[in-house]
């Protein structure tokens, strides 16, 4: 149970010699019982009770006989330990608690974390803003790079960073760039648990690594006053002094000088047990959130975020170190965790003009990756051009289900496999200097050579046809059929935007083109004859024949 240090014991030792045999007299009866030691003065006697447990039990009152009850019912949480006491005759007791917990009842956490960028602003107006300002803290993460304290005094910004994983203590004065003031030599940032103690702000602004986590020493704060969270930021302008954990960014950490790339990034994360001039900082439960504290979770939970599996449609989840992670998404899906996908653009009707357009904004050059999902039924028809004032420069279409690609006007590719089966089918065409590759679904076509391309910025991309019908139509007419995932060079061409925020070019004319893939409903003019059933499938029908007919049209 309940064991304590014997501090009490060696202090009776020492001052043991000095006493006279008088003294030691009123204690020849023994009084002191359960391991109890006696002292006595001028007759009288007095009871140092052992602080080590006695069968289980501590003891107290004037001769040691009294049993402490108080951590009979112990309401220590969270592991802390409970501590007997009797006080005025009453038996009470305290909890000692372990890092990161306070309270009378250890009932309070004093973690939080950072999951994303985020900050607490520490209201530093009521306390003395001349002093130097004593920041107790202890820290966890993985991350070599982070800012985790950022103090302001009137031009003066100080801040506490990870910086390659060694912890520095920067400032920057009014508009310049920040100096090296100290950085200690360990290297922190092996997700273990370092107390570093600040003082910033006066004269001399120091950090100090105070204990490790292998060192075994643990902070027992279990009586502290808190500092009460700051409602809301003030006025940008309207402090002078400020003092923010985690990192904000603007004017506030910058004076309004330094640009973002300036910053370095925001620590990620876990703080425990942040005493401001001896006062704990903790998050503030406000319902709703105040801009004076923004993304900060309660806990420390280093788990790994992958196990969740938060990539959608098998994406694949790459740990990013403390708490992140990014999701490498299959295409056609995207976003941060591969929830959406790309809305399929349906060309209807090969005898109306269906096309859509965009331009580009940037310089490709000669090097033009061309990708795309692609669904049809159709073994002909104009997929996509791209062109400049004078010239067509390159063109896809399809002919007997067959993907052909052209360049300058000259050089053809054609692809091996038809693939106007009605499935979907991913055709890749990389034009780079004096090659061009043909891929479906990642099998190469084919290669050929060709005189380099030189792709600019106004160039059109059309897909599905051109606004011209008699240019389409020698090559093959307008498209019929689905197209998703249209990308050149990794940025997109979207006929229907989503809503995750991608690179795309810029869509020009969209000209009977719906969102998502629909079918022909094939069978609506009864095509199958001597009363066969007729069955839908996408933009086609089968025909259920009675007997002793066949084919598909009977
Ligand atoms: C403590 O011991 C003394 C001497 O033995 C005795 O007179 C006294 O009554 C005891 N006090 C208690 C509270 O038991
Ligand atoms: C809070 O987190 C979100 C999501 O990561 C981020 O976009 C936002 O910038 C963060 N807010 C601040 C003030 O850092
Ligand atoms: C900083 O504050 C100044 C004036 O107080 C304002 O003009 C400027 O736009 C602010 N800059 C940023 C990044 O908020
Ligand atoms: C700073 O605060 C810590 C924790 O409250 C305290 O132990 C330490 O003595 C203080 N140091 C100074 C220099 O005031
Ligand atoms: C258009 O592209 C062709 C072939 O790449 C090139 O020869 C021609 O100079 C380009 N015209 C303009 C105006 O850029
Ligand atoms: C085109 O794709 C190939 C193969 O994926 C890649 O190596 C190349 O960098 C890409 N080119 C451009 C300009 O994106």
């Amino acid at each position: 149970m309940w064991r304590f240090s014997v501090h009490v014991w060696t202090l009776w030792l020492l001052f043991a010699g000095t006493f006279s045999e008088d003294d030691l007299s009123s204690c020849e009866k023994q009084p002191c019982q359960n391991g109890g030691l006696c002292e006595s003065h001028d007759g009288a006697f007095r009871c140092l009770c052992s602080q080590q447990s006695q069968n289980g039990r501590l003891y107290g009152g004037d001769n040691c006989t009294t049993a402490h009850s108080g951590c009979d019912d112990n309401q220590c949480e969270n592991r802390g330990m409970c501590s007997p006491l009797l006080v005025h005759g009453e038996h009470t007791y305290k909890c000692i608690c372990i890092a990161g917990f306070t309270g009378p009842k250890c009932q309070t956490p004093s973690v939080f974390s950072f999951e994303t960028k985020g900050y607490i602003y520490v209201e530093t107006q009521l306390l003395d803003p001349e002093a130097p300002l004593n920041v107790t803290f202890s820290f966890r993460t993985e991350r070599p790079y982070g800012t985790l304290l950022q103090r302001r005094v009137d031009d003066l910004l100080l801040s506490i960073e990870l910086t390659d994983g060694h912890l520095g203590l920067r400032s920057l004065e009014g508009q310049g760039s920040s100096t090296l003031v100290q950085e200690l030599p360990e290297y922190l940032s092996n997700n273990k648990w370092y107390t570093v103690e600040a003082s910033l702000g006066g004269a001399v602004s120091v950090i100090q690594l105070l204990y490790t986590e292998e060192s075994g020493t643990r902070a027992s704060i279990s009586e502290v006053q808190l500092l009460e969270p700051a409602p809301a930021l003030p006025e940008p302008g309207s402090v002078r002094h400020s003092l923010f954990i985690g990192a904000v960014r603007g004017n506030w950490s910058s004076g309004g000088g330094a640009d973002e790339e300036d910053h370095p990034s925001a620590f990620l994360g876990c703080f425990r047990d942040v005493l401001v001039d001896s006062r704990l900082v903790l998050p503030s439960a406000v319902p709703g959130g105040s801009d004076a504290q923004v993304n900060v979770s309660e806990g420390c939970s280093d788990r790994d975020r992958c196990d969740d599996s938060p990539c959608q449609i098998r994406g694949r989840c790459v740990s990013q170190g403390w708490r992140s992670y990014t999701c490498e998404c299959f295409r056609p899906y995207e976003g941060d965790d591969c929830a959406e996908e790309y809305v399929t653009a349906r060309f209807g009707n090969q005898d109306v003009e269906n096309y859509a357009s965009f331009s580009l904004d940037d310089e490709p050059g000669d090097s033009v990756n061309i990708s795309l999902f692609l669904r049809t039924r159709q073994s002909s028809g104009l997929l996509l051009t791209l062109a400049n004032s004078t010239s067509q420069y390159l063109r896809l279409w399809l002919e007997e289900g067959r993907i052909k690609v052209q360049v300058n006007n000259f050089e053809t590719l054609v692809g091996r496999t038809a693939i106007s089966d009605g499935h979907f089918h991913l055709v890749t065409v990389m034009l780079k200097g004096m090659a061009a590759m043909l891929f479906q679904s990642a099998r190469n076509q084919g290669h050929m050579f060709i005189r380099p391309i030189d792709a600019h910025t106004g160039d059109l991309v059309s897909v599905g046809g051109l606004p011209d019908s008699r240019v389409s139509a020698s090559f093959g007419g307008y498209f019929k059929g689905c197209v998703q995932d249209l990308r050149i060079n990794n940025k997109r061409l979207q006929f229907y935007p989503i809503e995750t925020p991608v690179e795309s070019y810029i869509l020009e004319q969209l000209v009977n083109v719906a969102q998502g893939c629909s079918s022909d409903n094939a069978c609506a003019v009864n095509p199958c004859l001597n009363g066969g059933v007729c069955y839908s499938m996408w933009d086609d029908f089968i025909c259920n024949c009675p007997p002793n007919t066949a084919g598909r049209e009977l």
